[in-house]
């Protein structure tokens, strides 16, 4: 009699204990799961798409001239390179853009400059004026300055090292490369701006230089995410 009432407990107090370590392991995955959505936990440091996608939503527009940026520009810029999607920091998406920026300074210039040697459709018509004239030859120096700055910011962000912290990494002040990424961000604009206001050549030229514009203010919010200084922190 007192046999069965022994395996009885034993079998109780087990499946008891089995719920309880059932419980535990749901609580455990439950919070895991829960983790990903929490701001507060501590996420683990995310890669590839993911970092893209978080480094494009942390994008301030209102922080960028000329065209300005948004969230949905950076993903259709940067989604398309594969260096870009297996990105493991944002330095890694800081040197695509920076080599975006840098292309499509090369392709606006090329067209600025073929502008300024065109002569005007019409045979009747004069050449551009001569506002218009200094308007594209000032574009050109931009763009200029935009290509070589470029290389320079792109070996100095090469040579970031975000894994270390403290003057002994070798990394420059933050300060620096953003001073870097403004240099390029700022020659775009300018001949951006002088741009639109020339209803003259705006058509001609302007989707190119719209978007070496916009992806220079691209690869100067990526070397903000790099140095995790949200791009609203500014002016620098
Ligand atoms: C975006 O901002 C959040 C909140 O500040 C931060 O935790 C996250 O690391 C940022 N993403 C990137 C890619 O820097």
């Amino acid at each position: 009699m007192a046999a069965p009432t022994t395996a009885t407990a034993t079998a109780t107090a087990s499946s008891a204990l089995a719920a309880l370590l059932l419980c535990a392991a749901a609580f455990l995955a439950a919070d895991a799961a829960s983790g990903r959505h929490d701001p507060k936990a501590k996420a683990k440091p995310a890669a590839g798409a993911d970092l893209l996608e978080s480094a494009c939503e942390n994008i301030t527009a209102s922080q960028y001239k000329g065209p300005g940026l948004t969230a949905d520009f950076c993903m259709r810029a940067l989604y398309p390179e594969t260096r870009a999607t297996s990105a493991r920091h944002p330095r890694d998406l800081a040197l695509v853009a920076i080599d975006l920026a840098r292309s499509a300074a090369a392709d606006a210039g090329v067209v600025v400059g073929s502008e300024l040697r065109a002569p005007v459709a019409d045979d009747d018509e004069a050449d551009w004026s001569k506002d218009t004239a200094l308007t594209l030859r000032y574009g050109r120096i931009d763009y200029w300055t935009v290509a070589r700055t470029a290389r320079v910011c792109r070996a100095m962000v090469r040579e970031y090292d975000p894994w270390v912290e403290g003057h002994k990494s070798g990394n420059l002040f933050p300060y620096t490369y953003l001073k870097c990424a403004d240099r390029m961000m700022d020659a775009a604009f300018s001949c951006w701006n002088h741009i639109s206001f020339d209803g003259e050549v705006k058509k001609a030229v302007w989707k190119e230089v719209t978007a070496a514009a916009s992806l220079a203010n691209l690869a100067r919010a990526m070397v903000g995410q790099m140095l995790g200084i949200p791009d609203d922190d500014g002016p620098y």
